[in-house]
């Protein structure tokens, strides 16, 4: 078998490349470990910055996200025993983010890669990367053989692409943080038009949604935190003690459809290339999800990889690919901040004293009352350019 770019990874990052990919003319094998009903289930994201909703819509893909995403213009802030507005379309006019389940997203780009007969394989055991060097790579799975161009790590973080790079190639740059979310999906109606980002002293907290019918949770718990210490019932008693902290705010509690738990952890592997590899996505970096940004740098990468290869395979000039990780790293230290800042700002740490606690209130105040430094929250929030 031979394909220009072989994609390992059936997530955001590797469907839509290879979506892309397919607009330019240029073929694509997808290669995935899971089943597609697993890769569709997944609950993660949900938070699509402007840039990422044009895409998908430039892109043909984005006919369900436009009925049924949900359009935001701002989100709260709430702490000490109020509720403060970030108002989008006052801070950063014509800007704003849609709520719109990353499953979702997933669901829509198989639908198009198959209807365009696009080769996309899902249960796909034992995945391995040859000849990286070579101007031949070439995938091996279950027995086949795929000899390609180029192959894209669109694998995640725990896949196999980049640890296939030579040991003294990557610098790493991590940070772990001392506690995880636990997120729950419930059948409720959303307490709030806006996304609420709580800060207490019983930790974080985050009142999120998905559809009108359908609202999306997140506490702050230690790390290494099983979801079968979090019954249905404790659940919801935490989300009242952080979200009730502000006067006359009621939660509304439902089924609960599905928990998990998801480490908060920072990492970065440079350059985001070696030979004819390219890494996008999870598989070269991972961000604290407070500031929703995992997904949308996944979504950026293959915009710039898109563009490199096909200046690559419409003209034969490889300038854009050697720049590829250059382009890219610019926006993910970008996030990294931003995520790190944002995680800072709004989760409790253990090892806090009571100065640093009045720190984080008085950062808060700042942001809440300053138009310049509510303005740096907006602005990040909604996307860079
Ligand atoms: P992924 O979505 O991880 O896709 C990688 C794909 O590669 C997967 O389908 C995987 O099965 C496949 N794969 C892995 N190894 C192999 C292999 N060896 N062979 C073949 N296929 C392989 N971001 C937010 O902004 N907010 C959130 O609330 C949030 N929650 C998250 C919860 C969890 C549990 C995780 C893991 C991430 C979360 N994120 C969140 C981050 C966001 O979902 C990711 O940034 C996004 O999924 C990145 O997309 P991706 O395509 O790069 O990677
Ligand atoms: C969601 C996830 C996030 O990480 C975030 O910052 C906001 C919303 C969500 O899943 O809805």
């Amino acid at each position: 078998m031979r394909t220009q770019v072989g994609i390992i990874g059936a997530g955001p990052a590797g469907l839509l490349l290879s979506h892309l990919l397919h607009l330019r003319g240029i073929s694509s094998v997808v290669l995935e470990k899971r089943s597609r009903d697993h890769v569709e289930r997944r609950v993660r994201a949900g938070v699509l910055e402007q840039g990422t909703v044009d895409t998908l819509v430039e892109a043909g893909v984005g006919e369900r996200l436009l009925r049924e995403g949900l359009p935001h213009h701002g989100i709260e802030l709430r702490y000490d025993g109020a509720g403060h507005r970030i108002p989008f379309e006052k801070l950063v006019p014509g800007r704003r983010i849609t709520v719109y389940g990353q499953q979702e997203v997933v669901k829509d780009l198989i639908a198009a890669r198959l209807a365009a007969g696009g080769d996309v394989r899902f249960e796909v055991e034992d995945v391995a990367l040859h000849g990286l060097e070579t101007e031949r790579p070439y995938l091996t799975f279950g027995g086949e053989r795929l000899d390609c161009d180029v192959i894209a790590g669109c694998d995640g973080f725990h896949g196999v692409s980049r640890p296939s790079i030579p040991e003294g190639v990557l610098s790493v740059y991590e940070r772990e943080y001392p506690f995880a979310w636990l997120g729950i999906l419930a059948r409720v109606a959303p307490s709030s038009e806006e996304l609420i980002y709580t800060r207490t002293e019983r930790g974080f907290a985050l009142h999120s949604m998905r559809t009108p019918e359908v609202s999306r949770f997140y506490l702050q718990v230690p790390a290494g935190e099983r979801v079968e210490e979090w019954p249905d019932e404790r659940i919801w008693a935490e989300l009242k003690a952080r979200l009730e902290s502000v006067p006359g705010f009621a939660l509304a509690t439902g089924e609960i459809m599905e928990k998990g738990v998801t480490p908060m952890r920072a990492f970065v592997a440079e350059p985001m290339q070696y030979g004819r590899l390219y890494l996008a996505g999870d598989a070269a970096h991972i961000v604290p999800p407070t500031g929703a940004k995992g997904l949308n740098l996944a979504v950026a990468d293959v915009r710039v990889l898109t563009r490199a290869l096909a200046a690559y395979f419409e003209h034969g000039s490889a300038g854009l690919l050697d720049g590829y990780s250059r382009a890219c790293l610019r926006r993910v230290w970008r996030a990294q901040h931003f995520s790190w800042w944002m995680t800072t700002l709004l989760h409790t740490f253990e090892d806090d004293d009571a100065y640093a606690r009045r720190l984080q209130l008085s950062y808060l105040d700042y942001v809440t009352s300053s138009e310049a430094a509510a303005t740096t929250l907006a602005e990040n929030y909604v996307g860079m350019p």
